[in-house]
């Protein structure tokens, strides 16, 4: 349109009579008028039972504020069931487990401990609040003190054709599986394995089956990013890597493909659920994976990263939290996740209410 035919039609529009017709046919703000017919035909509702409640265990008493993730905190294993016990409160059903050890050493013997940190919340949240679904991270970096996500090459385990300090795929399965089943003779309800190494989800279902816990669901962190999101976590769960970085088996931020590929070998390996993560910056992600898979639940994680922005904004007067928290969380559910695992789910129920 030419401005001098925008100009002759907006003079006369601006001529039609208060109320009257000029003759367009679809009007899609009929169905917005007010916010009971908004609410009728909104597609996307939010739900206290969609969240995963994130909790970092640690040895001692008491709670530690983490200076980048404000409103977080490491727990003592009581102030983990208090917290829990806010939670189940607030609606929210499941909460996941992150330990941090006392001590660190090259394979993290405490991470499969019988009295391990995470191994005592486990039990210590199953008794006093048995409804509670316990999901448990599976992973290495916070309890080896390289900070790496498994075994590296070196030392005894040292293979010639790789490079020194790479993280050594097969040998990191064995602990993975004993990490997992230790978490089920806890109690735990669902084991999340996170550490994206080649056949993990198939080892671990192995090795649950052959111990008696066959009814155990998987949800595997199937695509995993290495992401600049994590920051924040880091700090959080005192597991970043000491050198190098996690790019050798998280995905490259640029693939979406792979990631096809990657769920596509945790569904054949017995994985019950899919994640996404991280979750705002990968919606399509998200899409793409549930649209493959629509028959198994997804979940997303909207990970430290996205939460910490939201609170220094916030802090700032910049962003309206409240809002801009549930708009976060509803176009993560609208991508196509089922489950959200985010650190407001908490905040989010209540504001929900
Ligand atoms: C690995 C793990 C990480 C997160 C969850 N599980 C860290 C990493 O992969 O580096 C990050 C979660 C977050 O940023 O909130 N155990």
């Amino acid at each position: 349109m030419t401005l001098h035919e925008l100009e002759t039609r907006n003079r006369l529009s601006s001529t039609l009579a208060p109320g009257a017709s000029a003759g367009v046919v679809h009007r899609p703000r009929r169905l917005r008028a007010n916010p009971a017919i908004r609410a009728m035909v909104r597609e996307t509702e939010l739900n206290a039972r969609d969240f995963i409640y994130p909790l970092f265990v640690r040895h001692g008493t008491g709670r530690t504020a983490i200076g980048s993730m404000p409103g977080v905190y490491q727990l003592s294993v009581a102030e983990a069931v208090r917290e829990a016990e806010a939670a189940a409160k607030s609606g929210v059903s499941a909460v996941i487990l992150f330990g941090i050890p006392k001590e660190k050493d090259p394979i993290g013997l405490e991470n499969f401990a019988e009295d391990g940190i995470v191994q005592q919340a486990i039990r210590a949240i199953k008794k006093e609040i048995p409804e509670m679904v316990v999901v448990t991270d599976v992973c290495l970096c916070e309890y080896t003190d390289h900070g790496h996500c498994g075994i590296l090459n070196t030392g005894e385990h040292f293979h010639a054709g790789l490079p020194e300090g790479y993280v050594l795929n097969d040998p990191t399965l064995d602990v993975l599986a004993k990490v997992a089943i230790s978490h089920a003779e806890c109690g735990a309800d669902i084991v999340a394995p996170s550490g994206m190494m080649d056949g993990m989800v198939a080892f671990i279902r192995e090795g649950l089956d052959g111990a008696g816990y066959e009814n155990l669901p998987i949800m595997s962190y199937a695509v995993k990013y290495a992401s600049s999101f994590y920051g924040p976590f880091r700090d959080a769960a005192e597991g970043a890597p000491k050198f190098g970085d996690r790019k050798s088996h998280q995905m490259d931020p640029a693939n979406v493909r792979e990631a096809l590929r990657e769920a596509a070998l945790d569904v054949q390996e017995g994985a019950d659920m899919l994640m996404v993560k991280p979750a705002l910056a990968y919606l399509d992600v998200i899409r793409v994976v549930k649209d493959a898979y629509p028959e198994l639940p997804m979940a997303a994680y909207n990970v430290s990263g996205e939460y910490s922005m939201i609170k220094a904004a916030a802090a700032n007067g910049w962003v309206d939290e409240v809002k801009i928290t549930l708009e976060m969380l509803t176009s993560i559910k609208r991508a196509g996740a089922d489950v959200i695992i985010t650190y407001h789910a908490v905040d989010a129920a209540k504001w929900l209410k």
